[in-house]
């Protein structure tokens, strides 16, 4: 199973940004934990600040993946092209956020992205993705 991890603007300064709300880990030492986990799963990661990009990564993912795990940050609270990617491809998209964003500012409440995505994951902190892998994993999904 190929598991796809696309993670949007300024999750590449996880372990530095905001420790109390994003935590101390980078993505990349948290990656290495879930490939040592999952041994079965190959995973592939993705970051970018750029909305069109992560719209370009969501397409070639859809052609190489089983699943895919989406952070895609600030966007998610703006971006109708990101929803309409997700709505285009047919690779089940699970939705992750490592805060709890309801109990945030009003403007993280809402989700533009979710009614397109096969589920949502957000207030675990960043083992809301092993969620996410666990819910592929487990074809739960
Ligand atoms: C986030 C929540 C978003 O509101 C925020 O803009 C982020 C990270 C999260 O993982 O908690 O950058 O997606």
């Amino acid at each position: 199973m190929v598991i796809a991890i696309v993670n949007g603007p300024n999750l590449n300064l996880l372990g530095v940004r905001e420790k109390n709300i994003y935590g101390d880990m980078t993505f990349e030492d948290y990656l290495d934990l879930l490939k040592a986990r999952y041994k079965q799963i190959e995973f592939k990661y993705k970051q970018s600040n750029i909305e069109g990009e992560l719209v370009s990564l969501l397409q070639e993912c859809d052609k190489d993946s089983d699943g895919i795990i989406l952070n895609a940050a600030a966007y998610t609270h703006t971006s109708v092209a990101i929803a309409d990617t997700i709505a285009a491809i047919s690779t089940p998209v699970i939705e992750v956020h490592i805060s709890n964003i309801v109990s945030r500012e009003g403007f993280r409440h809402t989700s533009l992205i979710a009614p397109n995505c096969s589920g949502t994951i957000f207030g675990f902190g960043i083992e809301g993705y092993a969620l996410a892998v666990e819910a592929f994993a487990t074809k739960i999904l």
